[in-house]
């Protein structure tokens, strides 16, 4: 096999190259672990690229050394501390048995594995077998502080992936305590850099924010405990003339869902720092002697022709080596829940004409949204009593299970195991459960309260519950929700001095949970939710191959909202639902087609009352699931390109493509419609140039360079929320 990290014993200079890109590191003077260069590969590196010596004024030197040229504070690095006279952002912060924060971290060995190893209680992108990607481990060591840096770094064989990861080792015979400590650091030469970022709220997810990096700190940040809908743990660089189609962007994803920090700083001489990891605030944990502590992951993707392929990088390793299970690859089911038809207001008598009205729509499953448990009629009670409520169930839940599954369907369930009510029997019985500060009352946020997950026993107290129920056999699918973020940050089972570990621990405790049910129930479909789509991001595609990506389905918000969530995460992560108009967040009026085609560009389901629906609409939903049926494949698992902005325009396009590129499937939206309208252009990309393509439609021809080049004018509009579809097979 050939070998995929390179490396010069005698320069000490590590080359992890796979043909497509390079990352490359060195060791330097004094020890001093540097960053080389990041990007397109090169095949050798003749070991031009010594770092500059210059002497800065106020830019200080290393001890014993005269060279004053050579300074902690300009070296691109790979991981630095503080105190040291490195004036940028630190990437770890340990205080030491004698008070003082500062480290010095040097070089000590290295080793390469083959493969990638896993990372102990975290979630993180994998290998099927060790000939996918090789690992180097870069061992840095404080002599003073007894502490051991191991920085990981794995490259695959055929992606324009790196992954990063640190583990502290505390090798003294004191107790310390880490104050920081992210997953990794890189450092870019001087250059025009553009950050883009996923911010976004309740209801308006991930949409794309574009600026320029200028002088100082930039901090893309969560302290609620999860990934929030308000800023996601994903980010990129890009050079400044990038765009969709061309030019270079650096990606970077945190494998985590708790609270993030992904900072950027740009130094006095225009140089770019990146360090991602845990945020450090709130954050602190102590490291007994002989203790260890492990980061969660990184992922880093490059691309030099734009953001597709950027895109595509990340969707083709979340899709085949991060998530797993049965669903990781299978057609998901198509479904209808019943949130947004009944909310709260069911029971089973109500539920069944909507399960008989599915399946006569060729519909799938059938979701149990919340309210079947407890008492809970509305948003105030019951969370942590999963137990069925038999008002509304009379013959319990397996009774209404067994009449979806005799009416063919797939029966699923919502739960929402993260959380207290404290009207509830979990809560009377255990009060101490949920995360509050001794002599404080905790703020509810829906009427809720967290339960602190980092605890064993309020871990089993919901898996007890939960586990009664999946062992019964008759759940097919559970969608996995949580509802608020976390405040009143304090666990009763911790010391004073361990408080800072209470975020931390939660989401340990949370994968904890996960993982135990995801390998115990492995037929199971697990859906990941956060009030939509608050808790997007890579680690979740670990335990649960989709996620509900908003609470908003109105198809112009989600237009954006898809777009922007595509920037890393594949389509058969998103999930997307037709709903009922006016729409229940905006109020909006669009066609049943375009709400259709929406859904469809993503894993689809229904979120209306079937019942409701006139014969008219009810063909329509017929054929919408007809036709879904038969691209499912593609849009799940094709590769999809982003072709035009909702954030640039009135009209968004994109495309999906087969691996052979046979099949090609292209969606078109206008959102308003003028009077005097322009005529709009399609283009498409990543075709075969020497194919020929039928619209399977129309049966029009097109040679694949038409298609990329000339592209189609598209038939004027008559009307406002206008949505087209174009399915083209290779005929030759
Ligand atoms: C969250 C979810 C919704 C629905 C409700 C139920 O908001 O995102 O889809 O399940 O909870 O309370």
């Amino acid at each position: 096999m050939k070998h995929l990290i390179i490396v010069d014993e005698a320069e000490k200079v590590f080359h992890l190259t796979n043909g497509d890109i390079s990352y490359l590191l060195a060791v330097e003077e004094g020890g001093l672990l540097a960053h080389l260069y990041f990007g397109k590969a090169v095949k050798d590196y003749h070991g031009q690229r010594r770092y500059p010596r210059i002497d800065r004024g106020f830019s200080g030197n290393l001890p014993d050394s005269l060279e004053r040229g050579f300074s902690p504070d300009t070296l691109l690095r790979e991981y630095a501390g503080a105190g040291e006279g490195d004036y940028r952002l630190p990437a770890i912060l340990v205080e030491q048995a004698n008070g003082s924060q500062a480290t010095q971290f040097v070089y000590d060995r290295y080793e390469v594995l083959a493969g990638k190893p896993t990372l102990e209680g975290l979630p993180a992108s994998y290998v099927l077998d060790d000939s996918e990607a090789e690992t180097l481990v870069v061992y840095l060591k404080d002599a003073v502080a007894g502490l051991e840096l191991a920085l990981s770094y794995t490259i695959y064989a055929d992606r324009p992936v790196i992954t990063r990861s640190a583990r502290l080792d505390n090798q003294s015979d004191a107790s310390i305590k880490i104050e920081k400590m992210a997953s990794m650091t890189v450092d870019f030469p001087a250059q025009a850099l553009d950050l883009i970022s996923l911010p976004g709220a309740h209801v308006n997810e991930r949409h794309i924010n574009r600026e320029a990096l200028s002088y100082g700190q930039k901090r893309l940040a969560s302290r609620r405990g999860t990934t929030s809908h308000q800023m996601n743990n994903t980010m990129i660089l890009a050079q400044q003339k990038t765009d969709e189609f061309t030019g270079e962007a650096y990606g970077f994803g945190l494998v985590y869902s708790g609270n993030h920090a992904l900072e950027i700083e740009r130094d006095q001489i225009e140089q770019t720092r990146v360090v991602i990891g845990i945020n450090e605030e709130q954050f602190s944990w102590e490291l007994t002697a002989g203790a260890h502590f492990q980061t969660p992951e990184v992922v880093m993707t490059y691309s030099h022709q734009g953001l597709n392929a950027l895109s595509q990088a990340f969707h083709s390793l979340i899709r085949d080596r991060v998530a797993r299970g049965k669903y990781q690859h299978a057609l998901r089911p198509i479904l209808v829940n019943n949130w947004e038809a009944t909310y709260f207001d069911f029971d089973e008598a109500k539920l069944r004409p909507i399960v008989d009205e599915a399946k006569q729509l060729g519909i799938e499953m059938f979701v149990l949204d919340d309210g079947w448990f407890g008492h809970r009629d509305n948003d105030d009670s019951s969370l942590g009593d999963w137990f069925v409520d038999k008002n509304k169930f009379p013959n319990g839940l397996n009774g209404f299970a067994d009449y979806v599954h005799s009416q063919g369907l797939k029966f699923g369930l919502w739960f929402e195991p993260e959380m207290i009510s404290e009207d509830s029997e979990l809560f009377r019985n255990h009060p101490d459960y949920r995360l509050a500060v001794p002599g404080r009352k905790p703020s509810p946020s829906r009427q809720q309260f967290v339960l602190d997950l980092g605890r064993e026993e309020v871990r089993e107290a919901v898996l007890v519950q939960v586990e009664a129920l999946l062992d019964q056999g008759y759940i097919d699918y559970i969608k996995w929700d949580m509802n608020r973020h976390l405040s009143d940050i304090f666990s009763a089972s911790l010391p004073a001095g361990r408080q800072g570990e209470v975020f931390h621990r939660y989401t340990l405790g949370l994968y904890d949970m996960l993982e135990r049910l995801t390998s115990k129930y492995p037929d199971i479909l697990w859906e990941g939710c956060s009030g939509g789509g608050g808790r997007f991001d890579i680690s979740f595609a670990y335990y649960m191959p989709q996620s509900w990506t908003s609470d908003n389905t109105d198809v112009v918000a989600r237009l954006g909202i898809q777009y922007g969530t595509s920037l890393v995460y594949p389509p058969s992560v998103m999930t997307s639902h037709v709903s009922a108009v006016p729409n229940h967040q905006t109020g909006r009026i669009t066609p049943f087609n375009t709400r259709g085609d929406v859904a469809m560009s993503g894993v689809l389901g229904y979120e209306l009352d079937l019942t409701k629906l006139t014969e008219e609409e009810k063909e329509l939903v017929k054929a919408q699931v007809a036709v879904y049926k038969d691209i499912r494949e593609l849009v799940q698992y094709g590769n999809f390109t982003r072709l035009k902005s909702p954030f640039e325009g009135n009209e968004t396009a994109w495309m999906f493509t087969n691996a052979d590129k046979s099949e090609i499937l292209v969606f078109t939206f206008l959102v308003l419609n003028s009077a005097q309208q322009s005529i709009s252009q399609v283009k498409l990309t990543g075709l075969d140039s020497d194919k020929i393509y039928e619209n399977v439609e129309t049966k029009e021809i097109f040679g694949g360079d038409e298609l990329e080049h000339m592209g189609w004018f598209e038939a004027p509009a008559d009307h406002d929320f206008l949505s087209r579809r174009y399915h083209f097979k290779a005929i030759k």
